[in-house]
């Protein structure tokens, strides 16, 4: 199984995305985390250029090809092995994340970003996509007021983000089947409870293999 958090930062991906890896492992799943861009030496390199302050002005087609590039190495060095082994995936980001920063942010040709998310990952596809949604303003407020570092996207303007969120509305609801929209602007608590829900966790537990136990981790390979 293949499950990818996607949402606007802020919104909350990364602690729920880690407490669902938790809750899996802790009831034995064999269950990893991946993040983009990165979790690859080559996806590691490629996130401090292009989310470093310092880095120089990296014009939009170049930064959809280069978040491409650390997802296709992901997916090789990480993704397909994994889930190939029988493990559950959890991803912060994937290929809406192209089409909502991409497409619906910076106005990229939609055809041409969904043409290089195929190639990046050869067809690879979440199972469940789930959608923390959030206004803009409260992500923005929450982000500054976690870690008080702001990175170089951080730094666009508020109607880009709103682009952005628009983005993931649309995709959402052109794939209902795939998509769970979970309100993001709530407690950690309530989230919570809608994302175990919404992945069956007691079910999957349940119905469990025999897999090794493995604490949850972002390993870098390569
Ligand atoms: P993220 O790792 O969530 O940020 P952080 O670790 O700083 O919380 O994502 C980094 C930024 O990259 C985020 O603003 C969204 C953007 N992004 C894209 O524009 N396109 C993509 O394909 C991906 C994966 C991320």
């Amino acid at each position: 199984m293949f499950i990818a958090f996607e949402g606007l930062d802020g919104s909350g991906k990364s602690t729920v995305a880690e407490r669902l890896v938790q809750a899996m492992s802790a009831a034995g799943l064999d269950a990893i985390l991946t993040r983009e861009p990165g979790g690859t030496r080559v996806g590691e390199h490629i996130r401090s250029m292009l989310l470093s302050d310092e880095s120089p002005t990296i014009v939009p087609r170049a930064e959809a090809l280069l978040f491409a590039a650390a997802r296709a190495q992901l997916v090789d060095q990480v993704i397909r092995p994994a889930l190939e082994r029988g493990a559950v995936v959890v991803t912060d980001r994937f290929t809406d994340s192209s089409l909502a920063y991409q497409w619906g942010g910076r106005g990229l040709d939609k055809e041409g970003i969904g043409a290089v998310q195929r190639m990046a990952t050869a067809g690879l596809e979440p199972d469940v996509k789930i959608l923390l949604d959030i206004p803009v303003e409260t992500a923005l407020r929450r982000r500054l007021s976690d870690t008080g570092e702001v990175n170089r996207l951080d730094k666009e303007a508020l109607e880009f983000h709103a682009r952005v969120r628009d983005a993931y509305h649309w995709l959402a609801e052109a794939d209902p089947g795939r998509w769970r929209v979970v309100d993001a602007s709530r407690s950690e608590d309530d989230v919570w409870a809608d994302v175990s829900r919404t992945v069956n966790l007691s079910g999957l537990s349940a119905s469990r293999d025999r897999w090794p136990r493995e604490e949850p981790n972002q390993k870098v390979v390569g």
